[in-house]
């Protein structure tokens, strides 16, 4: 509950604060347990299967949007803040299931969408209905036309999903949206529009949930004058990242320092380098920013290094964590990234999405690898759905299932991001997999089954108990591991692999085909992708071992 004044100094995170080394969870939603046979995942069916959360060994869930959408871009189109979709169970079942999450120590995210609402917001369809010049086009970005008869877009900035980032209306005024037609900019430079989210942020504060993860938090504020963008193939710093964005996020962390228990702000912030990112992250902004370079990194061991040297090196210097991530739903599947073997066709339309043929096998061993490269750094995880099953992206989806708005803006060139958001398979057989009784919105392949959780349960081996094992280590290893800095240690003639120590753990990875002999002074294995036998750990794998 609310306690106090916002106004004031950031509250000094505290070094023991419980997100500094959380593994957080994204739930996509509308793909993970569907209760009522409507090919749609929902709460209800999330807060059944909670208890597989909590087996796996995560601290907390990230939920995509649920509140209410006309789902042009599943959620991220939304027309009420403070509402969860009746599709979903409404609020009677969010506060079920936010009980239970707690009850069962686990914390809870939503994910606040700031930057644009739905086409359908009322604030929207008021502000069409509304004079150009009114107060209500001045909640979002209308602007005149340029060329004789105001019939070119007022800029030549493109939209996020393709094509133009401005749609006209029926009296001649465009407005812009960074997205889809259906995502309106909202005006952050409007103080009504700031104020509206204040009362989003207490409303899900008071209700009880632990934090929010923003989407597209650089985006909120433009250049004033919304000027054209010279070389539309570079970074356009007119669109984002614009130097008062840092004033709206100090006003957020005021709001959360306002409550007598620790919240926290996770930003999905896309900017040029890691020292734009950390400015997101100073003790009185966001708690935490997303690191992509990770992600986005191949799978090769300089490229590994280079991107932890430069997250840790570039955040540490905000004194914040890191917060690490292989996945999530709007890229290709972990597995299917490092399972590349042919070259990129480019109809991904993203270095994350490329398209090409794909080795799965290689890409399972080397994202089990990555997993325990991962979880032993500093910082927070963040897991996306599914990966702990080591899904292979669904790469040939029937054209006609395809829902993502890249494919229809992109005029059918890039799939885009289906292929990583259909529904889980929970069981080998039967209904959709167990995900429900009624199908699923996005069809699962054939293949499907043979990754479901009921039977990885089953497989000590499998892909869901070596996550498991590796994050009850983590959690066994917490106090070892809390606050004891990275130290890479040198394998000579061995470019191919990483080895790293932390508090008394050592991780090693091999990123190529040859095996490693483990030396006996690393210490003893306590985990690991891929069977250690005789000391030897594989090509393509990685472990964990215990000094002393
Ligand atoms: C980022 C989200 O992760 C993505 O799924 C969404 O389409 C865009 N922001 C627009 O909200």
């Amino acid at each position: 509950m609310a306690t106090g004044d916002a106004a004031g100094s950031g509250k000094q995170a505290s070094e023991e604060a419980w997100w500094h080394d959380a593994v957080i969870y994204q739930v996509y939603l509308r793909s993970f347990a569907d209760s009522d046979g409507d090919g749609v995942g929902d709460i209800p069916g999330l807060s059944s299967r909670l208890d597989n959360l909590t087996r796996l060994g995560v601290d907390g869930i990230w939920l995509s949007p649920c509140h209410p959408s006309p789902d042009l871009d599943h959620g991220y189109d939304v027309v009420d803040y403070t509402d969860i979709d009746a599709r979903y169970g409404g609020m009677p079942a969010f506060q079920e299931f936010l009980d239970q999450a707690h009850a069962r120590g686990l914390k809870v995210l939503m994910d606040i969408v700031p930057n644009h609402c739905s086409a359908a917001h009322p604030w929207f369809l008021k502000a069409l209905a509304a004079p150009p010049g009114s107060p209500e086009r001045e909640r979002f970005i209308f602007r005149d036309g340029r060329g004789p008869d105001r019939s070119l877009p007022p800029n030549n900035w493109p939209g996020g999903f393709g094509g133009s980032a401005w749609t006209r209306v029926d009296d001649g005024q465009w407005y812009l949206h960074t997205f889809d037609p259906g995502q309106p900019d909202f005006n952050w430079r409007n103080p009504k529009v700031a104020d509206h989210f204040d009362h989003v942020l207490r409303r899900w504060f008071d209700r009880g949930i632990d934090g929010f993860r923003i989407d597209v938090a650089h985006l909120l504020l433009k250049h004033p004058d919304l000027p054209d963008w010279p070389d539309l193939t570079m970074y356009n710093a007119h669109q984002q990242n614009q130097p008062g964005i840092h004033d709206v996020y100090r006003r957020w962390r005021r709001i959360a320092d306002s409550y007598d228990r620790e919240l926290t702000y996770v930003g999905e912030v896309w900017v040029p380098t890691v020292s734009d990112l950390a400015k997101y992250v100073q003790p009185d902004e966001l708690h935490q920013a997303f690191y992509f370079d990770l992600l986005y990194s191949p799978w090769d061991a300089a490229a590994f290094r280079e991107a932890v040297d430069r997250g840790l090196d570039g955040i540490a210097s905000a004194g914040t964590i890191v917060s690490w991530t292989l996945g999530n739903h709007d890229v290709h599947r972990v597995v299917t990234r490092y399972g590349r073997v042919g070259p990129d066709t480019g109809a991904g339309g993203s270095p994350a999405r490329s398209r090409g043929a794909v080795d799965v096998r290689l890409g399972e061993q080397r994202a089990r690898a990555a997993l325990l490269f991962l979880l032993a750094l500093p910082g927070s995880i963040y897991l996306y759905q599914g990966e702990e099953l080591g899904l292979p992206e669904v790469q040939d989806l029937p054209d006609h299932a395809r829902q993502d708005p890249i494919w229809s803006r992109s005029g059918h060139t890039e799939h885009g991001r289906d292929g990583c958001r259909v529904p889980l398979p929970w069981r080998k057989t039967g209904s959709s997999f167990g995900f429900g009784a009624g199908g699923s919105w996005l069809p699962q392949p054939d293949w499907f089954g043979d990754y479901a959780v009921e039977q990885q349960w089953l497989d000590v081996d499998s892909t869901l108990w070596l996550y498991a094992r590796a994050l009850s280590n983590r959690r066994a290893l917490r106090d070892r591991l809390a606050g004891e800095a990275l130290e890479w240690m040198a394998v000579p003639d061995r470019p191919d692999v990483l080895v790293y120590r932390r508090g008394g753990v050592i991780c090693v990875t091999t990123f190529g085909d040859a095996a490693l002999d483990l030396p006996a002074g690393w210490g003893r294995v306590i985990c690991s992708s891929a069977p250690v036998v005789d000391g030897r750990l594989p090509g393509a794998a990685a472990a964990w071992l215990l000094i002393g």
